[in-house]
């Protein structure tokens, strides 16, 4: 069975990779959690038609199976991208340049904070102090830290990891 995921019919969202997770939970009242985590692992993030599933399957109102994924930060309900760019504009990045850094990124991949480009490489995310003021204005591609950036200089990372499909053609 599988479901639009609304977004332009770019994708489709397969909702039987969940029913071994609700084969593995049967019977489990508490196990909205882990099964909100098994459903991110499938999917790279929470799409409303597996929620909308959850909801109906555990026999619990959608609103509260909503109410725990938007609670917990580790939670996506945005589809996410194959790589995630995380800029810290934290006081002391900000100060040194978050912003152009920013500018940056959302001219050169036409994507916003919290957003994901068309072609699914590339998840920008804006964050408030990941701890490396130090290396202001920081940023983190997938996981790994990159202190001091200069606007050239992360997009030259970017270039480099990141498929260039998703790259304005300028
Ligand atoms: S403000 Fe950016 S790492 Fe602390």
């Amino acid at each position: 069975m599988t479901a639009s995921d609304g977004d332009g019919g770019a994708s489709a969202v397969d909702l039987s990779l969940m029913e071994p997770v609700f084969q593995k939970y049967s019977g489990q009242p508490g196990a909205l959690i882990p099964i909100l985590q098994k459903a991110q692992d499938i999917y790279n993030y929470l799409p409303a038609e597996v929620l909308q599933l959850i909801a109906e399957r555990l026999g619990i109102a959608l609103s509260k199976v909503y109410g725990v994924a938007t609670f917990y930060a580790q939670f996506y309900l945005e589809r996410r991208g194959k790589h995630v760019l995380k800029i810290c504009d934290g006081t002391a990045c900000h100060v040194k340049g978050t912003p152009a850094l920013i500018t940056a990124v959302e001219e050169e991949f036409n994507v916003r904070p919290g957003e994901t480009t068309l072609d699914g490489e590339l998840t920008l995310e804006v964050v408030y102090c990941i701890g490396s003021c130090a290396l202001a204005p920081a940023t983190v591609l997938d996981g790994r830290v990159m202190g001091r950036m200069r606007p050239t200089q992360l997009l030259q990372h970017l270039r480099r990891h990141v498929s260039k499909t998703s790259v304005q053609e300028t």
